[in-house]
């Protein structure tokens, strides 16, 4: 069974994603009870044919009982310049639901989308005991396919032409790491204006979707269904994601954006070859981090 704490765009479109293919059973909680049975009642007609899973929608979080994977996916409902902003009104949320997620569901996995998802992630750590294997935020993977839709317009390409992988906080100090971006296989050779331009708009992409669409929607969703996925099905998926980092890339005892390789155990860090730019830019970016914690 797959939980989804929370019915706002992001997750009525994750569930969606995962009734439509059938992924497992699926509650959905909001402590809006009527927005739970609403969304259950309309993503319930996207359940194929052949399938018998079943979409419930609920205010009570004790229906997470028993959950292989639970999203966190709970908003504040507030417009910020920094997702950091979000802070005073997700921790407070998130520390109560956590004592009900350690109660009701220890053994599940635990897939974070609320903002700073870094933070809230190392919170949820923190607040339930579970393995850090146990619990990812998403972030960096979505941070990645934002570099490789912006790299495709500078090399005027379409984006499967492009691999590319972002690192570090879900935030303002990612680090997309150019010494890896391959172009139909090849490495990339970019100046340092196009570089700092193209850093500068990945770190702000969430920002005119905020303007246009008040936030993101089917980006977070996707790329938290293909987490949820990987775990259901235990297909491999090998993704940047927020897990507890302890003397990987040189820092510790924070949550950030670092290569994982996931599947039905939890998360596992890969290790792959930065350039000393980018290890210094992912340890800037992990002391951001790092102090935002202390502040929880
Ligand atoms: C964004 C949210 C998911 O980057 O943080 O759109």
């Amino acid at each position: 069974m797959i939980s989804i704490i929370g019915t706002g765009r992001v997750g009525s479109a994750l569930g969606f994603l995962t009734a439509s293919t059938s992924l497992d059973d699926i509650v959905l909680v909001d402590r809006n009870k009527n927005k739970a049975m609403g969304e259950a009642l309309d993503i319930v007609n996207t359940i194929p044919q052949n399938s018998s899973i079943s979409v419930t929608g609920t205010d009570d979080l004790e229906c997470i009982s028993g959950s292989k994977v639970i999203v966190v996916t709970v908003g504040a409902g507030k417009i910020v310049t920094d997702r950091f902003d979000l802070m005073p009104y997700t921790v407070p949320i998130i520390r109560d639901m956590s004592k009900k997620i350690e109660k009701y569901s220890g053994n599940a996995k635990v897939v974070v989308i609320t903002n700073p998802v870094d933070v809230i992630t190392y919170c949820i750590l923190q607040e339930t005991g579970l393995s850090p294997k146990n619990v990812i935020g998403m972030g960096s993977s979505l941070d990645s396919d934002r570099f490789r839709y912006l790299l495709s317009k500078v090399l005027h390409t379409d984006q499967s032409q492009i691999e590319s992988i972002v690192l570090g906080e879900h935030g303002n100090s990612m680090v997309p790491i150019f010494s890896r971006v391959k172009f139909d296989g090849k490495s990339v050779g970019l100046n340092d204006n196009q570089m700092a331009s193209i850093t500068n708009d990945v770190r702000n992409y969430w920002k005119p979707l905020t303007d246009l669409k008040v936030a993101s929607v089917f980006g977070a969703a996707k790329h938290s269904y293909d987490i949820v996925r990987a775990m259901i099905k235990n297909e491999k998926l090998k993704v940047p994601a927020s897990v507890m980092v302890q003397g990987e890339y040189g820092i510790s005892d924070l949550c950030i954006g670092v290569p994982v390789s996931i599947d039905a155990t939890g998360a596992s860090i890969e290790k792959i070859n930065l350039d000393k730019n980018e290890l210094d830019s992912l340890k800037i970016s992990a002391d951001i981090v790092k102090n935002n914690i202390k502040k929880i």
